[in-house]
């Protein structure tokens, strides 16, 4: 690394000014980028009260030589960029010189670092942006640098902390959005006495996996020279844009117009609320890109905005699709229990007009008890099938000579069969629920734990048995077992489903909007219970999809509120043709 020195004061007036450090995620964030930049192969963190008492970071980098290191923690002192021109070919995290000086003033830091190959390294101490304290110090090569006492001489910027399980919460996500992007070292992170997480350096699928307990099958990849990554299937999706991961260049940052991209890649895939699983880092020449344009370098500016949308846009539409339409061999599901064996043959049965492009996991829930539901729309009973388009949609006919066509999204339909079924037993308190043969267990950060406690009981309620089983090494919250499920989900536990449901419940707020949560943690279940994808029916499984439909309360709409019917009169289907 080249030696630190002091910027002319025309460049460093060019560089973006502000608060750099806002709570102890801020710190950690800024060590870890001074660490990525000195080349360091393994990194660890300990934590002491959500870093209000310390935040320690040891790296095996580059160290600082002796003379230099009193410089590190002086304004505008950097080894990373000397002329204007460097600022326009930024390619190291850090290069503002600023982020030393700004911990060091508002905390007690020392700083331990050794050279390779030197024999003695050196020791600083400041308090508070005092006159360092230097020292020789037989240390290991690397840096090892402590804060402690963060904001102790600012009680205004104290005050604004929050409690010791949160602050870590931000400072476990920070840790994960910089570890995900350099699965080629270690990252280890303590917090206190106990929890630790230790990621070894792999591959970026290996290491989403470690981090995030995805699992693999769900992700899909995109390697190309402008942008690399994984994103998500459309099942894999979330009440929070927080698992959108975008980088530009190894950044972490976050950017609307990227995110739109994202989300319009998706398009229909995504349900209007929910966003997916991302880790996509955008390989920009750096002077296509201007990452000197907020203090905390969280925000860039492209020279061409138009060509990043389309290229992010198009790269997860592109990914998507690839995926969607991998040739697999459709079985016909053994477990379906079909309804009234009645009506024309159809598409499904004369075999080689369909095949469907998304593997079948289950089938559609379309057969419930034959409870003493009134029928509440009898149009449907009176529909005969005529077919079924693209293994989406059922096309039926009424029988009068001057019918209308019925135009029925499969999948809409059977989910708003299953919401209509789970509301009415949910509210006569007779949630059907059905053990799992093995338990499934999942992790939570500080915050999901809280969110999956306070929805334990209504969770019970629901159908869903969650207990607690200790403290998750692997994500600073607890570790949960799921036990029973709703039975329309047919044996399928979703961890993920139940972390979703307890975010859907907690997100709402106030209790006076108990009734929207638990109508929208309702339609989830009843999302999940339902397949998607195209499907090929029998007539049989048609005509039932029409009869359960027939007995719900059936206001038109899916429970996403998208429309599950069409009807098109014969009259305006001659009016199309202008007869
Ligand atoms: N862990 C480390 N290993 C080696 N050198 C380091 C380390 N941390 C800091 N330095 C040296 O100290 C200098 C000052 O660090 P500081 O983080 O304040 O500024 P910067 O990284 O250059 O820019 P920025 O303010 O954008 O982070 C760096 O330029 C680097 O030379
Ligand atoms: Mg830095």
């Amino acid at each position: 690394m080249s030696r630190i020195h002091i910027l002319d004061k025309s460049l460093a007036s060019k560089i973006a000014a502000g608060e750099v450090i806002e709570r102890p995620e801020s710190v950690l964030k800024e060590l870890l980028e001074n660490s990525l930049d000195a080349g360091a192969a393994s990194i660890s963190v300990h934590i002491i009260e959500g870093g209000k008492r310390l935040i320690k970071v040891v790296d095996d980098g580059s160290g600082i030589a002796a003379e230099d290191a009193p410089l590190a923690f002086l304004r505008h002192a950097t080894s990373k960029i000397s002329t204007e021109d460097d600022l326009e070919h930024i390619m190291t995290m850090g290069f503002r010189g600023e982020a030393l000086a700004s911990i060091s003033s508002v905390a007690h830091v020392t700083l331990k670092t050794k050279r390779r190959g030197e024999v003695a390294g050196t020791s600083i101490v400041i308090e508070g942006g005092s006159e360092p304290a230097i020292s020789d110090e037989g240390c290991p090569e690397g840096t090892s640098i402590e804060i402690k006492d963060l904001f102790y001489n600012t009680p205004a910027r104290l005050k604004f902390l929050r409690g010791a399980e949160a602050e870590y919460g931000r400072i476990l996500e920070i840790f994960k959005r910089i570890a995900l992007v350099n699965p080629e070292r270690r990252f280890r992170i303590i917090h206190g006495s106990g929890r630790a997480l230790d990621v070894m350096p792999g591959n970026l699928r290996q290491r989403i996996t470690d981090l995030f307990g995805v699992d693999p099958k769900q992700l899909i990849e995109i390697d190309t020279p402008d942008l690399k990554g994984f994103i998500g299937t459309h099942e894999l999706t979330y009440p929070t844009v927080k698992y959108v991961h975008t980088y530009v260049n190894g950044r972490p940052v976050r950017d609307r117009s990227i995110n739109r991209a994202i989300l319009e890649g998706y398009g229909q895939l995504l349900d209007p609320g929910r966003y997916p699983f991302i880790v996509l880092d955008l390989k920009t020449p750096p002077e296509d890109v201007d990452v000197n344009i907020h203090p905390t370098k969280s925000e860039v500016r492209f020279k061409n905005t138009k060509y990043i949308y389309d290229l992010v846009k198009y790269a997860v539409r592109g990914a998507l699709t690839a995926f969607s339409t991998r040739p697999v061999s459709y079985e016909r599901p053994q477990t379906f229990r079909a309804g009234a064996q009645t009506g024309r043959p159809f598409l499904a049965e004369q075999g080689e007009r369909y095949s469907p492009s998304i593997p079948i996991e289950a089938p559609l829930s379309l057969q419930f008890e034959e409870a003493d539901e009134a029928t509440k729309n009898p149009e449907f009973l009176g529909l005969t099938v005529i077919g079924q388009l693209w293994g989406e949609f059922i096309i039926a006919e009424t029988p009068e000579r001057d019918g209308t066509i019925y135009i029925i999204d499969q999948h809409g339909a059977a989910e708003r069969c299953a919401y209509e079924r789970l509301k009415n037993a949910f509210a006569s308190g007779a949630v059907k629920s059905q053990a799992l043969l093995l338990p499934e267990r999942f992790e939570t950060t500080p915050d999901e734990k809280e969110e999956v406690l306070s929805a334990l009981t209504k969770l019970s309620e629901m159908g869903f048995e969650v207990a607690a089983f200790g403290p998750s090494i692997k994500s600073g919250g607890e570790t949960f077992l799921v036990k029973s499920v709703p039975d329309i989900l047919s044996g399928r536990a979703s961890c993920h489903l139940v972390k979703e449901l307890a975010q859907e419940m907690a997100a709402f707020g106030g209790s006076s909007k108990v009734d929207e949560k638990i109508e929208a943690a309702l339609m989830r279940v009843a999302c999940h219970s339902v397949v998607r994808g195209p499907r090929a029916l029998s007539s049989g499984e048609a005509q039932a999809l029409l009869k359960d439909l027939s007995k719900v309360d059936f206001a038109g709409h899916c429970p996403h509120g998208r429309p599950v019917v069409k009807r098109i009169s014969r009259g305006e289907l001659e009016a199309m043709f202008k007869r």
